[in-house]
C-alpha cells in the first residue's frame, strides 16, 4: 500500500462518512452513488486503482462530496489491515460500513481451483468479518452507526455448482442476523441485504448473463433498498418480490426438496 493509493484525502466535518467495500462497480457503486446523494463522503475499497479513480471522479463531480478510494485486495490479511490502518492514520470515524466485497466462482467443488475457493472464504467471510471487528467499536463509543453486509438469496438453500460461495453467505446472513441482536438499543444496527440476480459484472463472470431480463434486479434498485433497509435498521432486507419468494419457498419447503430443485435450478443457469 502506498501513499498515492489515496487520491484524495480531504475529510468534511459536515457530512458523514460511508466506508464502501467493492465500491467501484456494481451493486457497491451504486449504494456508494446512493450514499453520496443522501449527502455522505464515501471511502471506495477495491483492487483496480482506475476502477476506483473513475468512480470516485465521478462521485465528487456529481454530488460534490470528498472520496477517498484506496486500492487493497481484501483477499489478503494486508488488504484489511490496510482499510484499517487508513481509517486509524486519517482518523476518520466511519458512520456507515458497507461490506459489499464479494466473490462467487461457479463449478464442481472436487474439481475448483484452491485459490478460487479459498479467496471466496478470505473475502466473503473473513474481510467482512475483520472490518465489521474494527469499525464497531468506534461506532458503538459514538453511539451512532449502520453496518450493510451483502449476502443474497443463496444464503437461504445450499447451492449445488456455488457451494462455497452460498455457504459463505449463509454465513454473512447468520453474523449478521445474532450482531443485529447483539447491538438492540446501542445506537448501531447492522443489516443483511439479500439481493436476488443483478445485473453486474459478477454474472457475466459467471456466465449467466443470458438470464431473462424480468429475472435481473438493476443495482441502482438493490442500491435504493440497501439505504432504506439501513435507515430502519431492519436485521434482514431481501430486496424484491422474486426473491423473497424464493426465500420463503426454501423456508418452509423439505430440505431435500430444496437441494434438489437447487441443483436443477442451478445446472440450468451456470451450466456447471
Ligand atoms: N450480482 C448478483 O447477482 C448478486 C446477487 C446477490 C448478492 N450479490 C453480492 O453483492 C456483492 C456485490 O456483487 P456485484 O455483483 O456488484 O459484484 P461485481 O460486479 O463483481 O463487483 C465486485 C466489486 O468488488 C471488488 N472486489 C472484488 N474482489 C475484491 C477483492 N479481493 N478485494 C477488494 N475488492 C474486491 C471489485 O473491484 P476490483 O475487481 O477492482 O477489486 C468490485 O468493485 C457481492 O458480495 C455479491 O456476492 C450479488
Amino acid at each position: 500500500m502506498s501513499p498515492h493509493d489515496v487520491s484524495s484525502s480531504s475529510k468534511s466535518k459536515a457530512r458523514p462518512l460511508a466506508v464502501v467495500t467493492g465500491g467501484s462497480r456494481g451493486i457497491g457503486a451504486a449504494i456508494a452513488e446512493r450514499l453520496a446523494l443522501e449527502n455522505h463522503d464515501v471511502l471506495l475499497v477495491a483492487r483496480s486503482q482506475a476502477g476506483l479513480d473513475a468512480h470516485a471522479h465521478s462521485l465528487r463531480s456529481v454530488y460534490g462530496i470528498n472520496v477517498i478510494s484506496l486500492a487493497a485486495d481484501l483477499a489478503t490479511g494486508e488488504g484489511v489491515a490496510a482499510v484499517l490502518g487508513q481509517i486509524a492514520e486519517l482518523k476518520l470515524e466511519p458512520d456507515v460500513l458497507v461490506n459489499n466485497a464479494g466473490l462467487a466462482a461457479s463449478g464442481r467443488f472436487a474439481v475448483s481451483y484452491r485459490q478460487a475457493v479459498t479467496s471466496q472464504l478470505d473475502v466473503n467471510v473473513r474481510a467482512l468479518t475483520v472490518l465489521t471487528h474494527g469499525i464497531l467499536p468506534g461506532m458503538l463509543a459514538r453511539g451512532r452507526g449502520r453496518i450493510l453486509n451483502l449476502a443474497g438469496v443463496t444464503a437461504f438453500q445450499p447451492v449445488p455448482g456455488l457451494a462455497v460461495h452460498a455457504a459463505s453467505k449463509a454465513y454473512v446472513l447468520s453474523f449478521t442476523e445474532a450482531l443485529s441482536e447483539e447491538l438492540r438499543n446501542s445506537g448501531v444496527t447492522a443489516t443483511v441485504l439479500c439481493p436476488g440476480i443483478t445485473r453486474t459484472d459478477m454474472l457475466s463472470d459467471l456466465g449467466a448473463d443470458e438470464l431473462p431480463r424480468y429475472m435481473l434486479q438493476a443495482p441502482s434498485e438493490v442500491a435504493r433498498d440497501a439505504w432504506e433497509a439501513m435507515q430502519k435498521g431492519e436485521p434482514v432486507r431481501i430486496t424484491g418480490f422474486g426473491p423473497q419468494l424464493t426465500a420463503a419457498w426454501a423456508k418452509w419447503q423439505p430440505r431435500s426438496l430444496v437441494r434438489y430443485v437447487s441443483g436443477v435450478v442451478s445446472r440450468f443457469a451456470l451450466n456447471y
